[in-house]
Formats: structure tokens, C-alpha cells, sequence
């Protein structure tokens, strides 16, 4: 997969640096990374960023550590979920390489990045980079948002993971934490958008019969990705309560390696095109709800992942994570 190139934007989280030795594994050519603030603070997405690339042996891609806090609202970091330093189960070595000095919105604003970008945190990164340079929307031709929530959640049969403070509602993290980003990126001019949201990433549950497989990989980044992965966050152990076989059952979602899995492998996923807009309202509104816009049909129709084959995916990810060392 050396012809497909990305910029991969994300808060790692657990999840995300899963969905970036997913890629590695994969063989993506993954040219630039940057960080944003969202499921820890900046500083220590960052870090966790820089200790899986030292891990895997490729130091040699950039790291640029992006904005601290969303464009205008409080931070929502979720310790309670991934641990205080955001990747619990790791266990890594302090980096001996370091980010980048240019920020992440400087560096994105040169366009000198490829064309497909995947995003696995808040859009605030990608937002201040379309506000700083017009050319950048244009320069973009796809991004792949893992975020949102078009549709109630399987689980709980909510319309996302958050419940907006102030608000009866509910929305997706990455969308409810910056809405007004989310908004931006939604309504500018990238050509190509392709949603993989909670509604469908909250079906691919990790458990024991995952972590099995991977363990039973037996290289240093499937069981690397088994730690994190079976370190199931007190918030989670609570959420899918009602899908685990028994207390100990490791269940949580895999949420942002879905997103990268529609980048490898389209073929094992099913979409739809929505007109999809974000709510940036006060409460009672639910900031960064995903609404369904019929009315304005024309207004930049978003591919939306409805469906994915799962014993599929379960494959690739066994696969991937055997390439890796
Ligand atoms: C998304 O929010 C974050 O907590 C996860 O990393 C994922 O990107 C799921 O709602
Ligand atoms: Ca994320």
C-alpha cells in the first residue's frame, strides 16, 4: 500500500495509536502526523505518539503537536476512559526523539502534505488550517473523520457517546469536544469527505476472542496493541456492561482503526451519502450533534459508513499487526 499516502491527524488515545500501527502494519505510507489535544492534553498525545513510532521502528516519520484546546470551547480529556497518560496498557520508554518545531496548523498550512488525510481526534488542527491558508481546503482531496453519529448507537441507543453539558442530547466526542471545527471542516471546500461514525464503530467490539488472536500473532506490536487494548478505562468497564461475557471480558469499541480500515480495505465496508451537518447551537441545542440536513441535499453530500464485514476486519487486523515487528 506504498501508493497510499496519508497525513494522519489524531489525540492518541488507546484508539488511536491502535488505528496508527493498523496503518503501519498495513503498509500506508504514512508522510506526516500531527496532534491535537482531545482524549489527553496535547503534551501527552504527543508523547504517546512519538513512544508507538519509536516502537515500530519509524521515528523517521514527523511528528507536529497541534492545538492544546478546541477553537472555542473547554477541553474534555477522558482519563477515566484511556488512563491519565491517555494509553494505559503501554508501558513504553520515554521517546528519545522529539516533535517537530513547527505547530501543527503551521505545518499543515504549507500544503505540503499529501492529499488524503485520515482524523481520528477533534477537527481542531485541520480547522485552524483551513482558516489560515484558502488553498488548503482545495489541496485536501479526501479526508477520512472518524467522528459523529448520524444514527442512535446500538448500545445504549444514544445519539453519540457524550451527553452535552446543558443539554438533553447526546453527540459524538470528537465532534461534541470542538463543534465549531467540526463545523468548518463540514462546510468547507474539501472534495471528498468520508465519515466512519460511532453508530457503526461502536459494532466492532474488542473482547477476549480478539485479544486472543492477536496475542496468538505473537509479534511485539500485536501484543503491544493487545495491552492497550485489553486496559479497558473504569467509564468503559460501565458502557459495555451489557456486552461482556463476564466481568473480566475486555470489551470496549476500537473506534479510530475503523477509519483507517476504510482507507486499506473499502471493499469490506458499506456507505451511504448523507448531506451532513454539525449542530454548533447553544443548550438546549446538543453542540456537535450530527444532523442529517435533508433540506439542503446539495450542500456537500458526505460518504457515511452504514456497515462494515467484521469477521473481515478482525482478519486485517491480525494481519496488519503480523507485519509489524
Ligand atoms: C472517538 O473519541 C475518542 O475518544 C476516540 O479516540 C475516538 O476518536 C470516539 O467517539
Ligand atoms: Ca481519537
Amino acid at each position: 500500500m506504498k501508493d497510499l499516502k496519508i497525513h494522519y491527524d489524531c489525540d492518541p488515545g488507546q484508539d488511536d495509536a491502535i488505528a496508527l500501527l493498523f496503518a503501519l502494519g498495513a503498509g500506508v505510507d504514512v508522510k506526516s502526523i500531527s496532534i491535537v489535544g482531545g482524549n489527553v492534553d496535547v503534551n501527552k498525545c504527543t508523547r504517546n505518539a512519538l513512544q508507538i513510532l519509536e516502537f515500530v521502528g519509524r521515528s523517521d516519520i514527523p511528528i507536529y503537536k497541534g492545538a492544546p484546546q478546541p477553537l472555542k470551547r473547554l477541553s474534555q480529556p477522558l482519563p477515566l476512559v484511556f488512563g491519565e497518560c491517555g494509553m494505559a496498557g503501554a508501558n513504553l520508554p520515554e521517546p528519545t526523539i522529539a516533535e517537530q518545531s513547527l505547530t501543527a496548523e503551521a505545518f499543515l498550512s504549507t500544503i505540503d502534505i499529501p492529499k488524503t488525510i485520515v482524523a481520528t481526534g477533534p477537527l481542531t488542527n485541520i480547522a485552524l488550517a483551513i482558516q489560515r491558508n484558502d488553498v488548503f481546503a482545495k489541496h485536501v482531496k479526501n479526508i477520512f473523520i472518524m467522528g459523529g453519529c448520524p444514527y442512535p448507537e446500538n448500545i445504549h441507543g444514544h445519539m453519540g457517546n457524550i451527553q452535552v453539558k446543558g443539554s438533553e442530547g447526546w453527540a459524538e466526542y470528537n465532534f461534541a469536544v470542538d463543534p465549531e471545527a467540526a463545523n468548518i471542516v463540514f462546510s468547507s471546500d474539501i472534495k471528498n469527505i468520508f465519515l466512519i461514525p460511532l453508530n457503526v464503530t461502536r459494532t466492532i467490539l474488542y473482547g477476549y476472542a480478539v485479544d486472543k488472536a492477536l496475542r496468538d500473532c505473537g509479534t511485539k506490536a500485536a501484543i503491544l496493541a493487545a495491552d492497550i487494548l485489553s486496559t479497558v478505562g473504569e467509564e468503559d468497564h460501565i458502557d459495555y456492561a451489557s456486552e461482556k461475557t463476564d466481568q473480566s471480558d475486555p470489551v470496549r469499541a476500537m473506534h479510530d482503526v475503523i477509519a483507517m480500515a476504510y482507507l486499506t480495505n473499502p471493499e469490506i465496508f458499506e456507505t451511504e451519502r448523507l448531506p451532513i451537518r454539525v449542530e454548533i447551537g447553544e443548550p438546549p441545542l446538543a453542540a456537535g450533534q450530527t444532523l442529517i440536513d435533508n433540506k439542503n441535499f446539495d450542500n456537500g453530500s458526505v460518504t457515511v459508513i452504514k456497515d462494515l464485514n467484521r469477521e473481515k476486519f478482525l482478519e486485517l487486523l491480525v494481519i496488519y499487526m503480523r507485519q509489524l515487528l
